[in-house]
């Protein structure tokens, strides 16, 4: 898979994106990871990217010229099957999404920033636009790293342990059992029986009867969900 990644501020996303499990994956040639500053798209002495809105509200937005080239510059050398947009406008992102995106071939994520970005881009250019929840970020890069990470996690081969991305939270939609390590007791605090047992029936059991417990207690919106 190839993620390309279109921002003015590339530096955002070069230590999220560069460090341990995500380094690891594009080491293997699980994924290509591509950040693209927009600046070097622009043609003027400047390297203007932003401008002031027709309209005359406050704020900046985004030019379309530097997103178009740089954009169409990529499709002229590959087939792209999603180019999307962070913003708080977007449908909501969770898991579906991430294991959706996670089987496509190449994809490019725009990452807003100032007041916006001209609609010609989100109308004629962008095919999704994703929001990572109902609060507003300062640009599209955090949101833009989260989706990468969470795509990239569900890659077969991303993470050491090959069946562990598919029993996380969220998963079946349901969330994850809890899980101890050593010392057996802290503090008097006990990891419970059954995980000491040697018996994976009933520790399988146990986990699958904690993950329902904890869903319908802090998250029974996931079993009403499909
Ligand atoms: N840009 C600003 N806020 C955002 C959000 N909540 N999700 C995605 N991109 C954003």
């Amino acid at each position: 898979m190839r993620i390309d990644i279109l921002t003015v501020v590339p530096e955002l996303l070069t230590s999220p994106l560069g460090e341990s499990i995500l380094k690891r994956a594009q080491e293997k040639g699980l994924v290509e990871i591509v950040i693209h500053n927009i600046r070097d798209y622009t043609f003027d002495r400047h390297r203007q990217v932003d401008d002031y809105p027709f309209g005359g509200e406050a704020g900046m937005v985004m030019k379309p010229e530097p997103i178009f080239r740089c954009v169409e510059d990529l499709q002229s050398q590959r087939h792209y099957d999603e180019i999307i947009y962070t913003s708080p406008d977007g449908i909501t992102y969770d898991q579906h999404e991430a294991n959706r995106l996670s089987t496509l071939e190449n994809i490019i994520i725009l990452c807003g920033h100032y007041k916006g970005i001209d609609h010609r881009v989100r109308e004629h250019l962008i095919t999704r636009e994703i929001s990572i929840g109902d609060y507003v970020l300062t640009g599209g890069e955090l949101a833009a790293a989260i989706i990468a990470d969470s795509v990239i996690r569900v890659i077969p081969g991303a993470i050491g342990d090959e069946a562990s991305a598919l029993t996380d939270s969220f998963q079946d939609n349901l969330l994850a059992p809890p899980v101890y390590t050593r010392p057996a007791d802290f503090r008097g605090w006990k990891v419970p029986d059954v995980l000491l047992s040697g018996n994976p029936k009933e520790i399988a059991r146990w986990q699958e009867e904690q993950a329902l417990e904890r869903t319908a207690r802090l998250r029974p919106d996931l079993l009403a969900d499909d």
